[in-house]
Protein backbone atom coordinates (compact mmCIF):
# COMPACT_ATOMS: atom_id res chain seq x y z
CA UNK A 1 0.00 0.00 0.00
CA UNK A 2 0.86 3.19 -0.94
CA UNK A 3 2.61 4.67 2.36
CA UNK A 4 0.53 8.39 2.16
CA UNK A 5 -2.76 6.28 1.80
CA UNK A 6 -1.58 3.76 4.65
CA UNK A 7 -1.27 7.15 7.04
CA UNK A 8 -4.29 8.87 5.97
CA UNK A 9 -5.97 5.44 7.18
CA UNK A 10 -4.31 5.37 10.21
CA UNK A 11 -5.28 8.99 11.06
CA UNK A 12 -8.76 8.48 10.16
CA UNK A 13 -9.21 5.44 12.09
CA UNK A 14 -7.04 5.74 14.74
CA UNK A 15 -5.45 8.40 15.50
CA UNK A 16 -8.42 11.36 14.74
CA UNK A 17 -10.59 9.43 17.19
CA UNK A 18 -7.98 9.31 19.85
CA UNK A 19 -7.58 12.97 19.41
CA UNK A 20 -10.92 13.86 19.75
CA UNK A 21 -11.82 12.16 22.16
CA UNK A 22 -8.85 13.62 24.03
CA UNK A 23 -10.02 17.01 23.32
CA UNK A 24 -13.53 16.02 24.72
CA UNK A 25 -12.20 15.10 27.65
CA UNK A 26 -9.68 17.81 28.24
CA UNK A 27 -12.97 19.71 27.50
CA UNK A 28 -15.25 18.30 29.40
CA UNK A 29 -12.88 17.50 32.29
CA UNK A 30 -12.46 21.47 32.40
CA UNK A 31 -15.94 22.55 32.70
CA UNK A 32 -16.47 19.39 35.33
CA UNK A 33 -13.27 20.77 37.49
CA UNK A 34 -14.92 24.40 37.62
CA UNK A 35 -18.28 23.18 38.37
CA UNK A 36 -19.19 23.70 41.92
CA UNK A 37 -18.46 20.08 44.09
CA UNK A 38 -21.58 17.90 44.75
CA UNK A 39 -23.46 14.29 43.29
CA UNK A 40 -25.50 14.15 40.69
CA UNK A 41 -26.97 10.89 42.21
CA UNK A 42 -28.49 8.12 40.42
CA UNK A 43 -28.86 8.08 36.34
CA UNK A 44 -31.89 10.38 35.06
CA UNK A 45 -33.93 10.90 38.62
CA UNK A 46 -30.24 12.03 40.19
CA UNK A 47 -31.44 13.53 43.59
CA UNK A 48 -34.60 13.81 43.01
CA UNK A 49 -36.08 11.35 45.26
CA UNK A 50 -33.79 11.83 48.54
CA UNK A 51 -34.73 15.91 48.31
CA UNK A 52 -38.95 14.70 48.09
CA UNK A 53 -38.51 12.63 51.00
CA UNK A 54 -36.92 14.88 53.21
CA UNK A 55 -39.41 17.93 52.17
CA UNK A 56 -42.32 14.93 52.96
CA UNK A 57 -40.84 14.98 56.25
CA UNK A 58 -41.63 17.70 59.27
CA UNK A 59 -37.55 18.52 59.42
CA UNK A 60 -36.07 18.72 55.75
CA UNK A 61 -33.27 20.29 56.62
CA UNK A 62 -30.90 17.91 56.28
CA UNK A 63 -30.89 17.17 52.96
CA UNK A 64 -29.54 21.17 52.38
CA UNK A 65 -27.05 20.34 55.85
CA UNK A 66 -25.82 17.08 54.53
CA UNK A 67 -24.32 18.23 51.16
CA UNK A 68 -23.44 21.91 52.53
CA UNK A 69 -21.22 19.58 55.28
CA UNK A 70 -19.56 18.04 52.77
CA UNK A 71 -19.40 20.58 49.73
CA UNK A 72 -19.94 24.03 50.97
CA UNK A 73 -22.95 26.20 50.40
CA UNK A 74 -22.67 26.08 46.69
CA UNK A 75 -22.73 22.33 45.41
CA UNK A 76 -24.36 20.24 42.38
CA UNK A 77 -26.40 18.17 42.64
CA UNK A 78 -29.46 16.56 40.01
CA UNK A 79 -32.71 17.43 40.45
CA UNK A 80 -36.29 16.80 38.61
CA UNK A 81 -34.25 15.77 35.32
CA UNK A 82 -31.66 18.18 35.21
CA UNK A 83 -28.04 19.45 36.57
CA UNK A 84 -29.05 21.94 39.39
CA UNK A 85 -26.69 24.50 40.63
CA UNK A 86 -27.99 24.22 44.33
CA UNK A 87 -27.08 27.68 46.28
CA UNK A 88 -27.01 27.81 50.15
CA UNK A 89 -24.73 30.67 50.27
CA UNK A 90 -26.58 34.30 51.02
CA UNK A 91 -24.01 35.90 48.59
CA UNK A 92 -24.31 34.04 45.89
CA UNK A 93 -28.48 34.58 46.12
CA UNK A 94 -28.38 38.17 46.11
CA UNK A 95 -25.96 37.72 42.73
CA UNK A 96 -28.43 35.25 40.83
CA UNK A 97 -31.43 37.30 41.63
CA UNK A 98 -29.95 41.14 41.17
CA UNK A 99 -29.27 39.19 37.65
CA UNK A 100 -32.13 37.96 36.68
CA UNK A 101 -32.91 39.28 33.08
CA UNK A 102 -28.83 39.55 32.78
CA UNK A 103 -26.97 36.26 33.63
CA UNK A 104 -29.99 34.28 34.81
CA UNK A 105 -33.90 34.49 33.89
CA UNK A 106 -36.58 32.53 35.43
CA UNK A 107 -37.59 29.06 34.57
CA UNK A 108 -40.76 27.38 34.44
CA UNK A 109 -41.74 23.85 32.93
CA UNK A 110 -44.48 24.06 30.70
CA UNK A 111 -46.73 22.14 32.41
CA UNK A 112 -46.82 25.05 34.69
CA UNK A 113 -46.44 27.69 32.14
CA UNK A 114 -49.75 26.45 30.38
CA UNK A 115 -51.31 26.59 33.60
CA UNK A 116 -50.13 30.21 34.42
CA UNK A 117 -50.88 31.33 30.55
CA UNK A 118 -48.60 33.13 28.72
CA UNK A 119 -48.77 36.95 29.78
CA UNK A 120 -48.49 36.40 33.55
CA UNK A 121 -46.07 38.75 35.28
CA UNK A 122 -44.05 35.29 35.90
CA UNK A 123 -43.67 33.94 32.15
CA UNK A 124 -42.92 37.77 31.10
CA UNK A 125 -39.49 38.86 30.03
CA UNK A 126 -37.53 42.28 29.23
CA UNK A 127 -38.76 45.58 28.97
CA UNK A 128 -42.58 44.21 29.24
CA UNK A 129 -42.03 42.55 32.24
CA UNK A 130 -40.23 45.74 33.76
CA UNK A 131 -43.13 47.61 33.34
CA UNK A 132 -45.82 45.70 34.15
CA UNK A 133 -44.01 44.80 37.52
CA UNK A 134 -43.52 48.12 38.34
CA UNK A 135 -46.93 48.80 37.51
CA UNK A 136 -48.14 45.51 39.79
CA UNK A 137 -45.91 47.40 42.73
CA UNK A 138 -47.59 50.48 42.43
CA UNK A 139 -50.53 48.97 43.08
CA UNK A 140 -49.76 47.38 46.02
CA UNK A 141 -47.56 50.20 47.50
CA UNK A 142 -48.30 51.35 51.18
CA UNK A 143 -49.94 54.55 50.09
CA UNK A 144 -52.63 52.74 47.80
CA UNK A 145 -53.06 50.07 50.71
CA UNK A 146 -53.23 52.63 53.47
CA UNK A 147 -55.68 54.61 51.17
CA UNK A 148 -57.61 52.06 49.55
CA UNK A 149 -57.46 48.59 50.31
CA UNK A 150 -57.07 48.54 54.31
CA UNK A 151 -60.42 49.31 54.59
CA UNK A 152 -61.81 46.24 52.67
CA UNK A 153 -59.03 44.01 54.26
CA UNK A 154 -60.24 45.10 57.82
CA UNK A 155 -64.29 44.82 57.07
CA UNK A 156 -63.60 41.36 55.00
CA UNK A 157 -61.27 39.56 57.82
CA UNK A 158 -63.55 40.54 59.97
CA UNK A 159 -67.15 39.17 58.40
CA UNK A 160 -65.02 36.09 57.89
CA UNK A 161 -63.75 35.03 61.10
CA UNK A 162 -67.20 36.24 62.73
CA UNK A 163 -69.11 33.64 60.69
CA UNK A 164 -66.53 30.57 61.57
CA UNK A 165 -68.50 27.83 63.71
CA UNK A 166 -67.37 26.02 66.19
CA UNK A 167 -64.79 24.29 64.47
CA UNK A 168 -62.97 25.02 61.43
CA UNK A 169 -59.93 23.86 59.31
CA UNK A 170 -58.03 26.40 59.78
CA UNK A 171 -56.15 26.65 56.44
CA UNK A 172 -59.59 26.50 54.48
CA UNK A 173 -60.67 29.65 56.33
CA UNK A 174 -57.61 31.40 55.51
CA UNK A 175 -57.63 30.59 51.80
CA UNK A 176 -61.36 31.80 51.59
CA UNK A 177 -60.00 35.21 53.55
CA UNK A 178 -56.89 35.83 50.96
CA UNK A 179 -59.35 34.35 47.66
CA UNK A 180 -61.52 37.23 48.91
CA UNK A 181 -59.41 39.61 49.70
CA UNK A 182 -57.68 39.28 46.12
CA UNK A 183 -61.42 39.24 43.88
CA UNK A 184 -61.93 42.38 45.74
CA UNK A 185 -58.89 43.94 45.39
CA UNK A 186 -58.42 42.88 41.72
CA UNK A 187 -61.43 43.71 40.44
CA UNK A 188 -64.03 44.79 43.01
CA UNK A 189 -66.00 42.09 43.75
CA UNK A 190 -67.97 41.34 46.81
CA UNK A 191 -67.97 37.95 48.59
CA UNK A 192 -71.07 36.04 47.07
CA UNK A 193 -71.66 33.13 45.12
CA UNK A 194 -69.88 34.14 42.12
CA UNK A 195 -66.72 34.58 44.22
CA UNK A 196 -66.95 31.41 45.44
CA UNK A 197 -68.38 29.34 42.47
CA UNK A 198 -65.11 31.08 41.08
CA UNK A 199 -62.97 29.90 44.10
CA UNK A 200 -63.91 25.87 43.60
CA UNK A 201 -62.74 26.21 40.24
CA UNK A 202 -59.46 27.70 41.00
CA UNK A 203 -59.03 25.14 44.04
CA UNK A 204 -58.51 22.79 40.81
CA UNK A 205 -56.46 25.32 38.99
CA UNK A 206 -53.75 25.56 42.19
CA UNK A 207 -53.80 21.73 42.33
CA UNK A 208 -52.62 21.06 38.44
CA UNK A 209 -49.17 23.19 39.52
CA UNK A 210 -48.64 20.10 42.07
CA UNK A 211 -49.67 17.28 39.59
CA UNK A 212 -47.81 15.36 37.22
CA UNK A 213 -48.61 15.91 34.03
CA UNK A 214 -50.23 12.91 32.39
CA UNK A 215 -51.61 13.60 28.83
CA UNK A 216 -54.69 11.48 30.11
CA UNK A 217 -57.90 12.46 30.54
CA UNK A 218 -59.11 12.30 34.46
CA UNK A 219 -55.59 13.16 35.59
CA UNK A 220 -55.40 16.20 38.32
CA UNK A 221 -53.65 17.69 35.64
CA UNK A 222 -55.87 17.58 33.04
CA UNK A 223 -58.94 18.63 35.29
CA UNK A 224 -56.59 21.98 35.97
CA UNK A 225 -56.55 22.86 32.82
CA UNK A 226 -60.12 22.21 32.19
CA UNK A 227 -61.05 24.42 35.09
CA UNK A 228 -58.46 26.89 33.63
CA UNK A 229 -60.38 27.52 30.98
CA UNK A 230 -63.70 28.06 33.07
CA UNK A 231 -61.57 30.37 35.34
CA UNK A 232 -60.29 32.28 32.26
CA UNK A 233 -64.15 32.38 30.32
CA UNK A 234 -65.47 34.32 33.71
CA UNK A 235 -62.66 36.61 33.96
CA UNK A 236 -63.13 37.30 30.56
CA UNK A 237 -66.74 38.12 31.34
CA UNK A 238 -65.84 40.62 33.93
CA UNK A 239 -62.94 42.30 31.41
CA UNK A 240 -65.96 42.72 28.65
CA UNK A 241 -68.44 44.12 31.25
CA UNK A 242 -65.79 46.94 32.24
CA UNK A 243 -64.66 47.75 29.16
CA UNK A 244 -68.66 48.89 28.64
CA UNK A 245 -69.17 50.35 31.93
CA UNK A 246 -65.86 52.48 31.19
CA UNK A 247 -67.52 53.28 28.13
CA UNK A 248 -70.80 55.28 30.14
CA UNK A 249 -67.95 56.77 32.09
CA UNK A 250 -67.88 54.07 34.84
CA UNK A 251 -64.21 53.83 36.03
CA UNK A 252 -63.48 51.91 39.55
CA UNK A 253 -59.95 52.13 41.05
CA UNK A 254 -58.64 48.62 40.95
CA UNK A 255 -56.31 46.23 39.67
CA UNK A 256 -58.30 45.47 36.41
CA UNK A 257 -59.19 49.62 35.63
CA UNK A 258 -55.48 50.33 35.86
CA UNK A 259 -54.84 47.19 32.93
CA UNK A 260 -57.77 48.36 31.11
CA UNK A 261 -56.20 52.15 31.09
CA UNK A 262 -52.49 50.92 30.03
CA UNK A 263 -50.25 53.59 28.82
CA UNK A 264 -50.67 52.94 25.65
CA UNK A 265 -54.75 52.22 25.09
CA UNK A 266 -54.22 48.96 27.69
CA UNK A 267 -54.50 45.38 27.04
CA UNK A 268 -56.12 42.84 25.11
CA UNK A 269 -58.78 40.62 27.23
CA UNK A 270 -56.29 37.54 26.85
CA UNK A 271 -53.51 39.83 28.54
CA UNK A 272 -55.64 41.06 31.07
CA UNK A 273 -56.81 37.23 32.05
CA UNK A 274 -53.80 35.70 31.76
CA UNK A 275 -52.11 38.60 34.29
CA UNK A 276 -54.92 38.46 36.93
CA UNK A 277 -55.21 34.69 37.00
CA UNK A 278 -51.54 34.43 37.82
CA UNK A 279 -51.45 37.59 40.37
CA UNK A 280 -54.40 35.46 42.24
CA UNK A 281 -52.16 32.37 42.18
CA UNK A 282 -48.99 34.16 43.47
CA UNK A 283 -51.41 35.67 46.31
CA UNK A 284 -53.56 33.01 47.31
CA UNK A 285 -52.16 29.94 48.68
CA UNK A 286 -48.80 31.98 49.84
CA UNK A 287 -50.64 34.53 51.88
CA UNK A 288 -53.21 31.94 53.50
CA UNK A 289 -50.63 29.41 54.06
CA UNK A 290 -48.80 32.10 56.29
CA UNK A 291 -51.86 33.02 58.40
CA UNK A 292 -51.99 29.55 59.34
CA UNK A 293 -48.40 28.84 59.74
CA UNK A 294 -48.45 32.15 62.19
CA UNK A 295 -51.30 30.45 64.51
CA UNK A 296 -49.97 27.48 64.56
CA UNK A 297 -46.70 28.72 65.78
CA UNK A 298 -48.12 30.96 68.12
CA UNK A 299 -49.99 28.59 69.83
CA UNK A 300 -46.72 26.43 70.48
CA UNK A 301 -45.29 29.62 71.65
CA UNK A 302 -47.57 30.62 74.30
CA UNK A 303 -45.47 33.69 75.93
CA UNK A 304 -45.07 35.05 72.22
CA UNK A 305 -49.36 34.72 71.51
CA UNK A 306 -50.05 36.07 75.22
CA UNK A 307 -47.81 39.43 74.44
CA UNK A 308 -49.37 39.26 71.19
CA UNK A 309 -52.70 39.87 72.40
CA UNK A 310 -51.47 42.08 74.94
CA UNK A 311 -50.84 44.20 72.02
CA UNK A 312 -53.63 43.90 69.93
CA UNK A 313 -56.13 44.11 73.07
CA UNK A 314 -54.46 47.50 73.71
CA UNK A 315 -55.33 49.02 70.36
CA UNK A 316 -58.85 47.32 70.83
CA UNK A 317 -59.19 49.05 74.02
CA UNK A 318 -58.30 52.80 72.27
CA UNK A 319 -60.83 51.99 69.29
CA UNK A 320 -63.88 50.45 71.34
CA UNK A 321 -65.30 47.36 69.86
CA UNK A 322 -66.13 47.53 66.59
CA UNK A 323 -63.85 50.72 65.10
CA UNK A 324 -62.30 49.79 62.05
CA UNK A 325 -58.17 49.65 61.96
CA UNK A 326 -56.64 52.30 59.99
CA UNK A 327 -52.83 53.04 59.12
CA UNK A 328 -51.76 54.17 62.61
CA UNK A 329 -53.25 51.43 64.32
CA UNK A 330 -50.92 49.27 62.31
CA UNK A 331 -48.32 51.32 62.50
CA UNK A 332 -48.03 50.40 66.19
CA UNK A 333 -47.61 46.67 66.29
CA UNK A 334 -44.25 46.51 66.54
CA UNK A 335 -44.19 42.81 68.45
CA UNK A 336 -46.90 41.95 65.80
CA UNK A 337 -44.01 42.83 62.84
CA UNK A 338 -41.64 40.48 64.97
CA UNK A 339 -44.19 37.43 64.71
CA UNK A 340 -44.88 38.65 60.96
CA UNK A 341 -40.58 38.68 60.31
CA UNK A 342 -40.26 35.18 62.26
CA UNK A 343 -42.89 33.01 60.69
CA UNK A 344 -41.75 34.07 57.46
CA UNK A 345 -38.46 32.79 58.48
CA UNK A 346 -39.44 29.72 59.39
CA UNK A 347 -42.20 28.74 56.80
CA UNK A 348 -39.82 30.11 54.03
CA UNK A 349 -43.49 28.97 51.91
CA UNK A 350 -41.23 29.54 48.87
CA UNK A 351 -38.30 28.53 49.79
CA UNK A 352 -36.43 28.95 46.89
CA UNK A 353 -36.19 30.18 43.29
CA UNK A 354 -35.32 28.13 40.27
CA UNK A 355 -33.44 29.86 37.30
CA UNK A 356 -31.42 28.87 34.21
CA UNK A 357 -28.29 30.39 33.71
CA UNK A 358 -28.12 32.07 30.07
CA UNK A 359 -24.29 32.18 29.94
CA UNK A 360 -21.34 30.34 31.50
CA UNK A 361 -21.27 32.38 35.00
CA UNK A 362 -19.10 32.41 37.63
CA UNK A 363 -19.91 31.90 40.62
CA UNK A 364 -16.93 31.95 44.09
CA UNK A 365 -14.29 30.16 41.65
CA UNK A 366 -16.48 27.67 39.92
CA UNK A 367 -18.53 28.29 36.40
CA UNK A 368 -21.95 27.59 36.56
CA UNK A 369 -22.43 26.32 32.66
CA UNK A 370 -24.95 28.07 30.71
CA UNK A 371 -28.43 26.60 29.99
CA UNK A 372 -27.94 24.98 33.50
CA UNK A 373 -30.56 25.35 36.11
CA UNK A 374 -29.85 26.76 39.38
CA UNK A 375 -31.60 26.90 43.20
CA UNK A 376 -30.92 29.88 45.28
CA UNK A 377 -32.28 28.33 48.34
CA UNK A 378 -34.01 31.44 50.63
CA UNK A 379 -34.84 28.50 53.46
CA UNK A 380 -31.38 27.39 53.73
CA UNK A 381 -29.85 30.53 54.55
CA UNK A 382 -32.87 31.40 57.05
CA UNK A 383 -32.31 28.20 58.86
CA UNK A 384 -28.66 28.23 58.81
CA UNK A 385 -27.33 28.38 62.69
CA UNK A 386 -24.63 30.63 61.39
CA UNK A 387 -26.82 33.29 60.10
CA UNK A 388 -29.37 33.45 62.75
CA UNK A 389 -28.98 32.39 66.36
CA UNK A 390 -30.65 29.21 67.27
CA UNK A 391 -32.31 29.35 63.75
CA UNK A 392 -34.49 26.52 64.03
CA UNK A 393 -36.39 27.79 66.62
CA UNK A 394 -39.17 30.43 66.43
CA UNK A 395 -38.51 33.32 68.52
CA UNK A 396 -40.26 36.26 67.45
CA UNK A 397 -38.01 38.57 69.97
CA UNK A 398 -35.03 38.36 67.47
CA UNK A 399 -36.21 40.85 65.57
CA UNK A 400 -36.19 43.07 68.46
CA UNK A 401 -32.62 43.41 68.79
CA UNK A 402 -30.96 46.78 66.81
CA UNK A 403 -28.85 44.74 64.06
CA UNK A 404 -30.57 44.03 61.37
CA UNK A 405 -30.15 40.80 59.17
CA UNK A 406 -29.89 42.80 56.29
CA UNK A 407 -29.40 40.75 52.92
CA UNK A 408 -29.64 37.65 55.14
CA UNK A 409 -33.02 37.62 55.35
CA UNK A 410 -35.21 37.42 51.79
CA UNK A 411 -38.75 35.67 52.37
CA UNK A 412 -40.25 38.06 49.31
CA UNK A 413 -36.97 37.28 46.86
CA UNK A 414 -35.32 39.98 44.97
CA UNK A 415 -33.89 41.69 42.54
CA UNK A 416 -36.40 42.38 39.30
CA UNK A 417 -38.90 39.65 40.15
CA UNK A 418 -38.96 41.01 43.88
CA UNK A 419 -42.52 40.09 44.92
CA UNK A 420 -44.84 43.16 43.66
CA UNK A 421 -47.12 41.56 47.21
CA UNK A 422 -44.65 41.77 49.81
CA UNK A 423 -46.30 44.91 51.67
CA UNK A 424 -49.85 43.67 50.78
CA UNK A 425 -48.46 40.17 52.37
CA UNK A 426 -47.99 41.44 55.41
CA UNK A 427 -50.62 43.75 56.31
CA UNK A 428 -53.46 41.14 55.42
CA UNK A 429 -51.38 38.82 58.03
CA UNK A 430 -51.66 41.96 61.03
CA UNK A 431 -54.90 42.44 60.45
CA UNK A 432 -55.97 39.01 60.42
CA UNK A 433 -53.51 38.69 63.89
CA UNK A 434 -55.25 41.51 65.09
CA UNK A 435 -58.98 40.66 64.56
CA UNK A 436 -58.21 36.63 65.16
CA UNK A 437 -56.50 37.08 69.00
CA UNK A 438 -59.17 40.00 69.98
CA UNK A 439 -62.43 37.90 69.16
CA UNK A 440 -61.58 34.37 69.48
CA UNK A 441 -59.22 32.04 70.92
CA UNK A 442 -58.63 28.85 70.29
CA UNK A 443 -57.16 25.31 71.15
CA UNK A 444 -56.03 22.68 67.77
CA UNK A 445 -58.61 19.89 67.49
CA UNK A 446 -56.08 17.17 66.56
CA UNK A 447 -52.07 17.29 66.20
CA UNK A 448 -51.56 18.29 63.25
CA UNK A 449 -47.58 18.31 61.75
CA UNK A 450 -45.61 20.50 58.74
CA UNK A 451 -44.41 19.22 55.65
CA UNK A 452 -42.80 20.84 52.73
CA UNK A 453 -43.50 18.78 49.54
CA UNK A 454 -45.10 19.75 47.23
CA UNK A 455 -45.98 22.76 49.29
CA UNK A 456 -45.50 24.00 52.83
CA UNK A 457 -48.42 23.47 54.66
CA UNK A 458 -49.65 21.51 57.74
CA UNK A 459 -50.93 17.69 56.81
CA UNK A 460 -54.52 17.54 58.36
CA UNK A 461 -55.18 21.70 57.51
CA UNK A 462 -55.06 22.99 61.19
CA UNK A 463 -58.09 22.31 62.63
CA UNK A 464 -59.03 24.40 65.67
CA UNK A 465 -61.67 24.20 67.93
CA UNK A 466 -62.46 28.16 68.28
CA UNK A 467 -64.51 30.02 71.38
CA UNK A 468 -65.23 33.53 71.03
CA UNK A 469 -63.67 35.96 73.27
CA UNK A 470 -65.93 37.58 75.86
CA UNK A 471 -65.69 41.07 75.28
CA UNK A 472 -64.24 43.64 77.75
C1 LIG B 1 -46.50 35.56 52.46
C2 LIG B 1 -46.85 35.81 51.24
C3 LIG B 1 -45.93 35.82 50.05
C4 LIG B 1 -44.66 35.31 49.90
C5 LIG B 1 -43.81 34.57 50.94
C6 LIG B 1 -44.25 35.61 48.54
C7 LIG B 1 -43.00 35.30 48.04
C8 LIG B 1 -42.60 35.58 46.74
C9 LIG B 1 -41.28 35.33 46.21
C10 LIG B 1 -40.12 34.70 46.99
C11 LIG B 1 -41.27 35.75 44.92
C12 LIG B 1 -40.07 35.73 43.96
C13 LIG B 1 -40.17 34.64 42.93
C14 LIG B 1 -39.00 34.65 41.97
O1 LIG B 1 -38.03 35.37 42.19
O2 LIG B 1 -39.06 33.90 41.00
C15 LIG B 1 -42.60 36.24 44.61
C16 LIG B 1 -42.99 36.71 43.38
C17 LIG B 1 -44.26 37.14 43.12
N1 LIG B 1 -45.27 37.38 44.02
FE1 LIG B 1 -45.22 36.93 45.98
N2 LIG B 1 -45.26 36.27 47.90
C18 LIG B 1 -46.30 36.44 48.79
C19 LIG B 1 -47.49 37.10 48.56
C20 LIG B 1 -47.86 37.66 47.37
C21 LIG B 1 -49.08 38.40 47.14
C22 LIG B 1 -50.14 38.75 48.20
C23 LIG B 1 -49.11 38.72 45.83
C24 LIG B 1 -50.20 39.48 45.12
C25 LIG B 1 -50.07 40.66 44.66
C26 LIG B 1 -47.89 38.20 45.22
C27 LIG B 1 -47.56 38.31 43.88
C28 LIG B 1 -46.35 37.88 43.35
C29 LIG B 1 -46.04 37.95 41.92
C30 LIG B 1 -46.98 38.42 40.82
C31 LIG B 1 -44.73 37.48 41.77
C32 LIG B 1 -43.93 37.35 40.48
C33 LIG B 1 -43.07 38.56 40.28
C34 LIG B 1 -42.27 38.49 39.00
O3 LIG B 1 -41.99 37.40 38.49
O4 LIG B 1 -41.90 39.58 38.53
N3 LIG B 1 -47.16 37.57 46.20
N4 LIG B 1 -43.38 36.15 45.75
Amino acid sequence: MDSALYFLILFLSTILPLLLLLRATVFFSRRRRHLPPGNLGLPVVGETLQLISAYKSPNPEPFIDERVNRFGPVFTTHLFGEPTVFSADPETNRFILQNEGKLFESSYPSSISNLLGKHSLLLMRGNLHKRMHSLTMSFGNSSIIKDHLLVDIDRLIRLRLDSWPDRVFLMEEAKKITFELAVKQLMSFDPGKWAESLRKQYVLVIEGFFAIPLPFFFTTYHRAIKARGKVAEALSLVVRKRREERERGEIKKDMLGALLEGDDGGFSDEEIVDFLLALLVAGYETTSTIMTLSVKFLTETPHALAQLKEEHDQIRARKGESQALNWSDYKSMPFTQCVVNETLRVANIIGGVFRRAIDDVNVKGYTIPKGWKVFASLRAVHLNQDHFKDARTFSPWRWQAPTSPGNLYMPFGGGPRLCPGYELARVQLSVFLHHLVTRISWVPAEEDRLVFFPTTRTQKRYPIIVQRRAVS
